[in-house]
């Protein structure tokens, strides 16, 4: 059987699982692919850190910029996340002839077309399903899935954190603050929950989102953004007393214009009513929420965030490239280019 060789950018929650996937299931993953998925490194910023994967040391390497050139590597894997030094590590790895899989939502929102055009140029995949909502299948689904029909919007939770901080508003009455620490209490919450309670990490999932459904190019820049730091428990008893809940929503439409379509984008918070799918998504979960010409509507549900989720995103990509590596083909790829007329209509 051929063996593929995988280099992995990045082992921290997300990359460790993977590393830990791979080699666990090494002989099953062959089975199902018909070849062998090999690690052939793994970068990494430091390499005196216990990563709780028992990697061969030869492996480990701080040189992500020699590892993605390599000729014996197949597939790049980057989940370090951040704009440097991942674009230039994921711009090297197409234009070596490597596919890609990679994680990072905020590099994906501020530049996915230079990443789209790189990877068209070169021929190979781009996959990058664990970007936005985690272990949530959403970005095939829009890519591949319902590539023939006609998408007039989706609705999303999109940040576990938030949704974790409305919930426990909404269940115990609390106001932002309290909700807020014991989010971090749990460890839902990042130190630092900025980008999330902002929604900046909203934002981001929504540029990729609206990209895709659309086929258009619609950048972070491009999004409204209004995060959840003003709601108080004042608001999320009144929206109760009118059966509806607070979430935050990513909201993606396409809007007849007297000029042709095009297309919005904003995040903000929403009361929506009870009997609403999105209603039911508690704690830190995720849900997407499609309504489209002819499948109507849908809803994809599930864990938005965390390693094991992530990494099941990324392996689920990761087959999927070296599927095509063996056939000699590219995936759906999504012409993240073409650019729509986006309009900044703000809170609607
Ligand atoms: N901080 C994000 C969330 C993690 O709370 O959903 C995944 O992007």
């Amino acid at each position: 059987r051929p063996t593929l060789r995988v280099a992995l950018l990045g082992c921290g929650n997300v990359g460790s699982d993977v590393a830990r996937i791979m080699l666990r299931d090494a002989d099953e993953l062959e089975q199902r692919i018909g070849a062998r998925l090999e690690l052939a490194g793994v970068a990494v910023r430091r390499l005196d850190r216990d990563r709780g994967v028992d990697l061969d040391p030869a492996l480990v390497t701080t040189d992500a910029a020699a590892l993605v050139t390599r000729d014996d590597v197949d597939i790049v894997v980057e989940v370090i996340g951040g704009i440097e030094p991942a674009r230039e590590l994921i711009l090297s790895a197409l234009a070596s002839g490597k596919s890609v899989v990679t994680a990072n939502k905020a590099l994906l929102a501020e530049d996915g077309e230079t990443l789209a055009d790189a990877a068209a140029a070169a021929d190979r995949d781009l996959y990058f399903e664990a970007a936005v909502a985690g272990a949530i299948p959403i970005v095939r689904p829009l890519r591949d899935s319902l590539a023939g029909d006609h998408v007039h919007r989706v609705l999303g939770i999109v940040n576990g954190t938030t949704n974790y901080v409305l919930d426990a508003m909404t269940t115990t009455g609390a106001g932002f603050s309290d909700a807020l620490d014991k989010a971090q209490e749990l460890g839902y919450a990042e130190a630092d929950p900025t980008a999330d309670v902002e929604g900046f990490d909203a934002a981001a999932k929504a540029a990729i989102l609206a990209s895709l459904a659309f086929h258009t190019r619609v950048t972070s820049a491009d999004v409204y953004r209004e995060g959840i730091t003003e709601v108080s428990a004042t608001d999320v008893r009144a929206a109760a007393e009118m059966g509806c809940v607070v979430k935050l929503l990513a909201i993606c439409e396409r809007l007849d214009t007297p000029s042709g379509s095009a297309v919005s984008a904003r995040v903000h918070p929403v009361m929506i009513p009870d009997s609403h799918p999105l209603a039911s998504v508690r704690e830190a979960y995720n849900a997407v929420f499609v309504e489209s010409e002819s499948a109507g509507q849908l809803m994809f549900y599930g864990p938005g965030a965390g390693g094991p989720p992530s990494a099941s995103a990324v392996m689920g990509d990761l087959m999927g490239v070296a599927r095509h590596r063996l056939l000699g083909v590219r995936g759906p790829a999504e012409s993240m280019h073409a650019r729509a007329e986006v309009l900044d209509i703000g809170r609607a």
